[in-house]
C-alpha cells in the first residue's frame, strides 16, 4: 500500500483545483472520483434510465468501463472508450448526478475501483466519502469546508469561464439541493470523518489554500514517520 491523501469536500470548494496542484508539486497521483458517478449518470442519461429503475441502472454497471487517464497534466475520463471529460461537466449531468450518487447499486460498483487504485501507488483522492468509506485508514484525511455563497460565487465564475451564463441564484438553488441529498443520503453520506484535519477554504485564494493543504500532509506524514 503507497501513501494515500483523502480529500473530501462539497462542490465549489476548490478540492479539484487544490488536489490537482499538491498532486503535480508532491509528485502524487491525482484521482477524482465524482468523475467515475459523473460517468455512471451520462451512462444512465443517454440511455434514458432514471435513478429509481433499479434493474436497468444494474445492467449498465454491468457493462461500464470507466477509466481515468492522464493526458499531461490534465486527467482525462474515458467512458466505455469515449473520451467524456468535457461533457461529464455539463449541466445536465450537475443537476443529476447526486441522485445516481446515491444509489447502492452504484455506490457497490464504483468503491472497490477506487480502493484498487490506491493499492500500489502514492494517491491524493478527492470526494465525499474518501476519508469515511473508501480509504478509513488513508494516512492523511482532509475535510474542505467553505461558504455556501463563496462555493457558489466559484462556481458562478468557473460557468462564465466554460462559456456557460448560469445565474447566481440558479447556482446557489442547485448547490443546496445537491448538499441536502449528499449529506441525507444513507450510503456513504458526506460527512466529516472523525480524525480528518478541517480546513475552512473561504477566505483563501488556491494558492494559500494550495500551501496549507502541503502543510498539513506533511505534518501528518511526519507524524506517521512518513515522507514524499
Ligand atoms: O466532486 P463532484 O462535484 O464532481 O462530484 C459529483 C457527484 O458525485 C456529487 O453529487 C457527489 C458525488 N460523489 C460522491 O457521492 N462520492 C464521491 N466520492 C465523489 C463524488
Amino acid at each position: 500500500m503507497g501513501i494515500v491523501v483523502a480529500i473530501d469536500g462539497p462542490a465549489g470548494s476548490g478540492k479539484g483545483t487544490i488536489t490537482k496542484l499538491v498532486a503535480e508539486r508532491l509528485g502524487l497521483i491525482n484521482i477524482d472520483t465524482g468523475a467515475m458517478y459523473r460517468c455512471v449518470t451520462l451512462d444512465c442519461l443517454n440511455k434514458n434510465i432514471n435513478p429509481d429503475e433499479l434493474e436497468k441502472i444494474a445492467e449498465v454497471l454491468k457493462n461500464i468501463d470507466i477509466q481515468l487517464k492522464k493526458e499531461g497534466s490534465n486527467q482525462i475520463t474515458l467512458l466505455n472508450g469515449k473520451d467524456v471529460t468535457k461533457e461529464i461537466r455539463t449541466e445536465i449531468v450537475d443537476e443529476n448526478v447526486a441522485k445516481y450518487a446515491a444509489i447502492k447499486e452504484v455506490r457497490d460498483k464504483v468503491t472497490p475501483i477506487q480502493q484498487k487504485m490506491g493499492e500500489n501507488a502514492n494517491i491524493i483522492m478527492e470526494g465525499r466519502d474518501i476519508g469515511t468509506v473508501v480509504f478509513p485508514n488513508a494516512d492523511v484525511k482532509i475535510f474542505l469546508e467553505c461558504s455556501l455563497e463563496e462555493r457558489a460565487r466559484r462556481r458562478y465564475k468557473q460557468n462564465i469561464e466554460k462559456g456557460f451564463n448560469t445565474p447566481y441564484e440558479e447556482i446557489l438553488k442547485s448547490l443546496i439541493e445537491r448538499h441536502k441529498l449528499e449529506t441525507e443520503r444513507t450510503i456513504a453520506p458526506f460527512v466529516k470523518a472523525e480524525d480528518a484535519i478541517l480546513l475552512d477554504s473561504t477566505n483563501l485564494s488556491i494558492e494559500e489554500e494550495t500551501e496549507e493543504v502541503i502543510k498539513i500532509i506533511r505534518e501528518e506524514l511526519n507524524k506517521k514517520g512518513k515522507s514524499i
